[in-house]
């Protein structure tokens, strides 16, 4: 078995259960994939260092001691039914693509590191790409100190926690960035539907993230009549709808109600309470805002008709990101000498390579997955996709260096 399956396989079992993985940030079997990531660094003798929100880079050194480095990575944290491969593929490909360079003795001029950034999945705490927003001073380490999880416990306290908190490890101190690169695996099916094994990101979907309530009046399931309600979920229902039909206008927009907790929450109780999440991502900015237009119209109808109060939060703006042209054609040229045929594909997933591009050059590389699954227990790629990915990392990592 190779390197990066085997690794991938160890990693798989941290937060494995019937459903998939589930790795949220900062929880004890988030912490062991971080440690693992910190022990296989180092066992490669890589200088390991953390920021203060946990990101790790395991930094190999170039012969330019002024060059600033190449960073390499993906995240560790998966969302509640991930799988084996979001995130800790492209970490574990990193770490491979530096152990790669160090047998075949290549000399790099900017040091390189293999990144793998905490909180990428936005599941335990509410933000996005959180490790590489920081790293990027998008969002304050303050700011994401503060940030809460459903039970009500802060990013600060879950980092400070002896089972899911930050590694006994020396502070990072550099901040330049020479170019970020990122392998990740598709999450959608459009490369094996094309028989193609590598995928070149032209641009990562813009996303917002949002929080709503509804709220409406509770009572007796079977006293109160229809037309004396102000049910919340009623209310919710038609948002939720509206919000869809805008989407599908559109076109291109997708629009996501992933939680919602409905209050009191009895079978013969009116709900007096809705609190959901919206996921609204479109490659187009005026699109996501059409889909949050057509929120707003909706509630306002809802609030009159129903008599309910909704209310909107925006948590996280992405806008869409397109990845540096430069970078993008070193990573053609790789496949090309690699006898691979890549296809340039946007991505509708979000990765830290968004936020990375606010401050350095940044691309991706793509392989399949198999039938497009992600973010459920039956992610899969191919293991020759999985190695293919690392050689053309290691060979993308010597092309930017140049
Ligand atoms: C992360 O995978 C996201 O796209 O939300
Ligand atoms: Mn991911
Ligand atoms: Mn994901």
């Amino acid at each position: 078995m190779s390197k990066v399956v085997e690794r991938l396989a160890e990693l798989a079992e941290l937060g494995k259960y019937e459903g998939g993985i589930n790795r949220g940030l900062a929880t004890p079997q988030e912490r062991k994939a971080r440690e693992l990531f910190a022990r296989w660094a180092t066992e490669s003798g890589y200088q390991l260092t953390q920021d203060p929100i946990g990101n790790l880079f395991a930094r190999r050194n170039g012969s330019d001691p002024a060059a600033a480095p190449i960073l390499v990575g993906s995240h560790l944290d998966t969302v509640p039914t991930g799988g084996a491969y979001d995130g800790a593929y492209g970490v574990v490909a990193a770490l491979c693509a530096l152990e790669e360079l160090d047998r075949e003795g290549t000399q790099t001029r900017h040091p390189i590191e293999a990144v793998a950034w905490v909180g990428e999945e936005g599941s335990r705490f509410p933000i996005g790409c959180l490790g590489s927003a920081v790293f990027a001073r998008l969002t304050s380490l303050d700011e994401a100190y503060a940030l809460h999880d459903e039970a009500g416990v802060s990013l600060a306290d879950a980092l400070a926690s002896a089972d899911g908190g930050l590694l006994d490890l020396p502070q990072r101190g550099e901040q330049r960035v020479a170019a970020y690169l990122e392998l990740h695996v598709e999450q959608g099916p459009v490369l094996e539907a094309a028989g193609v094994h590598l995928g070149v990101v032209s641009a990562i979907t813009g996303q917002i993230r949002y929080r709503a309530v509804v709220e409406g009046t509770s009572g007796h399931a079977g006293t109160v009549p229809m037309d004396r309600r102000s049910d919340a979920l009623s209310a919710t229902a038609e948002i939720i709808l509206a919000m869809e039909a805008a989407a599908r206008k559109e076109g291109g927009a997708v629009v996501t109600v992933g939680r919602l907790v409905v209050e009191p929450g009895g079978t013969n109780v009116i709900p007096a309470r809705v609190s959901f999440s919206i996921d609204n991502r479109s490659p187009d900015s005026d699109k996501m805002e059409a889909v949050e237009v057509a929120f707003h119209k909706t509630a306002d109808d809802v609030s009159k008709r129903r008599g309910v109060r909704v209310m909107l939060e925006r948590l996280d703006v992405h806008q869409p990101t397109p990845m540096d042209s430069k970078l993008r054609e070193g990573l053609h040229r790789v496949a090309k000498i690699m006898g691979q045929n890549a296809l340039d594909v946007a991505s509708g997933a979000g990765h830290d390579a968004m936020c990375m591009a606010k401050m350095a050059p940044a691309a991706m590389l793509f392989v399949p997955s198999i039938g497009g699954h992600s973010h459920v227990g039956q992610e899969r790629t191919a293991d020759a996709d999985l190695e293919l990915g690392v050689t053309a990392l290691t060979r993308a990592i010597v092309e930017v260096d140049k």
